[in-house]
C-alpha cells in the first residue's frame, strides 16, 4: 500500500549559531507521518524533539531541507497564509498548559476561533462540543485555577481541537501530571487517534510512548530508531 505521506520532513536541519561553534538541533532528519498514525517522538533532553514538533506546525523553520503537510510547503507560506493554514490544519497541546489564567475554560477552548469569524453563539456550542470530547462539560465555567492539574490538560486538548484539525501535535503534555493522569491523557489522544486524527506526542516515557503506533527515537538531531 503506498499512501503519500500526510506531513514529510525532508532532511531538515535546524542550527544554531552560538558565537565560534554552531548547535545542530537536528541534522538532515526525513520522517514520513501518514494520515491517521499516531506517532511518539521519544529522546533525551536536548536530542531535537520539540524542533522536529515546531517544524511540522511552522513555529520553527529549517535551515535546509523541506517541511511538507498535504501538498502545502510550510516554508514557502508568509505570516499571515501560515497562521491561517496552522489553525486550520494543526492543534497544539503544550506541557504547562498554556491557558490564558482570567478566562474560565469555556472562553479558553474558544480562543483559537476568535480569526475566524464564525457567529458567538457557533462558536460557543463548538467550545462546547469540544469540552464534552474530553469529557469537561461540566467545568466551563471553572477558572484554570479552579481546575486540577490533568482538567487543565484536557482544556487545553479541547482548544486544540475546536477548530477540527486533522493533525495534533502534543509536547510534553503529560510532563507536569501525575502517572494516573497521564494515562487518561494518552487514553485521551488514542481516541481521538481512532476518530481519524493524525497524532505526533513527544514524552519522556516510553510507557506512554507504547499507546502509539509507531515509536520514533531521536538523539544528538538524528532519528537513531523507528519501531
Ligand atoms: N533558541 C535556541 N538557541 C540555541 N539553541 C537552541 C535553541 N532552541 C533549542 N536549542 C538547542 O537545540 C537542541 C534541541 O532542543 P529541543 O528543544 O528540540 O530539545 P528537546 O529534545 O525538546 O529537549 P527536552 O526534552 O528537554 O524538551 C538543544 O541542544 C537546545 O539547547
Ligand atoms: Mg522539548
Amino acid at each position: 500500500m503506498t499512501q503519500t505521506p500526510l506531513i514529510q520532513l525532508e532532511n531538515v536541519t535546524r542550527a544554531y549559531v552560538m558565537g565560534a561553534r554552531t548547535l545542530y538541533a537536528l541534522r538532515k532528519v526525513s520522517l514520513d507521518i501518514r494520515a491517521s498514525e499516531f506517532v511518539a517522538i521519544v529522546g533525551p533532553s536536548g536530542s531535537g524533539k520539540s524542533t522536529l514538533l515546531n517544524l511540522i506546525s511552522g513555529i520553527d523553520k529549517p535551515d535546509t531541507g523541506r517541511a511538507r503537510v498535504g501538498d502545502v510547503e510550510i516554508s514557502a507560506l508568509g505570516e499571515n497564509a501560515l497562521a491561517q493554514w496552522r489553525g486550520a490544519t494543526i492543534g497544539i497541546v503544550f506541557q504547562f498548559f498554556q491557558l490564558l489564567p482570567t478566562l474560565n475554560a469555556l472562553e479558553n477552548v474558544m480562543l483559537p476561533m476568535e480569526l475566524r469569524n464564525a457567529f458567538p453563539t457557533e462558536r460557543a456550542r463548538r467550545a462546547l462540543a469540544a469540552l464534552e470530547r474530553v469529557g469537561l462539560l461540566d467545568r466551563a465555567t471553572q477558572l484554570p485555577s479552579e481546575l486540577s492539574g490533568g482538567e487543565q490538560q484536557r482544556v487545553a486538548i479541547a482548544r486544540a481541537l475546536v477548530n477540527d484539525p486533522p493533525i495534533l501535535l502534543a509536547d510534553e503534555p503529560t510532563g507536569n501530571l501525575d502517572t494516573e493522569t497521564s494515562e487518561h491523557v494518552v487514553r485521551l489522544l488514542s481516541e481521538l487517534n481512532r476518530t481519524g486524527k493524525t497524532i505526533v506526542l513527544v514524552t519522556h516515557e516510553h510507557a506512554l510512548a507504547r499507546a502509539a503506533s509507531r515509536i520514533v527515537q531521536v538523539r544528538d538531531g538524528r532519528i537513531v530508531e523507528e519501531k
